[in-house]
């Protein structure tokens, strides 16, 4: 590969994630009021982190009392960043491309709340591939087709996408655990808010509601992110701090711009094979 990627567990990681700080991930101190926001990678990411900031922020304003640390991912850096997020005030948002597995232990035993967010994985990867065009922190890939063989393969970045969504399987249905779904909150964006509120135990009325859903909403956001400097202190996904190659387009279904009627067919030969025992999948919108 390159110097910007690198191997742990079998599975390709930017180097901004430092193998050391890989390697001492179960070091990290969880707190029970820690939240966590996991993807794989070009899920919905940003979205989710700003109707979240969004939602706590609202909070403040009805009680005085309510307010959100969104950190950096938990994989990026080095280990001095555990001495950093532990200076961080409560409660915690702690972003993540980890699958399950690896998740610091912590995070499981104190049952921290963990929101899981799925996209279709054809429009995923076409995400990501634009993403490797874009992201100089990225190997450069000279063609779709190669990309997507990479991709079904998992050899990209943070790994397969199958093998991540199975490493929630068994974990769709804990308490501590809310799965949600980029086509499903495209659709409705309201319901989506809806459920997080109930989730995290924060009331607001429809019209909070509204707003939150108006402030996130794609336009908005990528007219926030133009206006705005790169701050390296802001990393939602450890893959950049440039906001403004995140909003590309924001749409479902991308990825029938991209994939031809040969790829179609090797993909969903895949997806039938790898996830044909998964409840995951089937509440995915896989064909639209
Ligand atoms: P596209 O490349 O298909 O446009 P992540 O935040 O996990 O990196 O995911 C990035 C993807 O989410 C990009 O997809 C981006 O455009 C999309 N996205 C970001 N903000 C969005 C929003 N407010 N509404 C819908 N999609 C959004």
């Amino acid at each position: 590969q390159s110097a910007l990627v690198h191997t742990f567990n079998g599975i390709p990681f930017s180097t901004r994630s430092s193998k050391e700080l890989l390697h001492t991930l179960d070091s990290f101190e969880a707190r029970e009021d820690d939240v966590l926001l996991v993807s794989y990678p070009k899920s919905g990411t940003h979205w989710l982190a700003e109707i979240l900031k969004n939602l706590y922020r609202t909070q403040q304003g009805a009680n005085g009392c309510g307010t959100v640390t969104l950190t950096s991912p938990i994989e990026f850096g080095d280990p001095s960043k555990y001495e950093d997020l532990r200076n961080l005030p409560s409660p915690r948002l702690i972003p993540t491309h980890l699958n399950y597995k690896m998740l610091p232990v912590q995070l499981k035993t104190k049952k921290c709340k963990m929101i899981y967010i799925i996209r279709n994985p054809k429009d995923t990867a076409v995400s990501l591939y634009h993403y490797y065009k874009d992201n100089p922190n990225l190997p450069t890939i000279d063609k779709w087709t190669t990309f997507l063989e990479m991709f079904l393969r998992g050899e990209v970045v943070c790994g397969s996408w199958f093998d991540h969504i199975h490493s929630w399987e068994d974990h769709k249905n804990d308490d501590n655990v809310l799965i949600l779904y980029y086509e499903a909150m495209k659709k409705d964006a309201t319901r989506s808010i809806e459920q997080l509120s109930n989730f995290l135990g924060v009331n607001l009325t429809p019209e909070k509601i509204h707003e939150i859903a108006m402030k996130s909403s794609f336009s908005e956001m990528k007219e926030q992110a133009q206006k705005e400097n790169i701050n390296p202190n802001n990393t939602v996904c450890a893959l950049t701090s440039n906001k403004q190659l995140i909003f590309r387009k924001g749409t479902v279904g991308d990825w029938k711009n991209h994939f031809s009627t040969k790829q179609t067919k090797i993909f969903d030969a895949q997806i039938e094979e790898k996830m044909n025992s998964s409840q995951l999948m089937k509440c995915i919108e896989y064909e639209n």
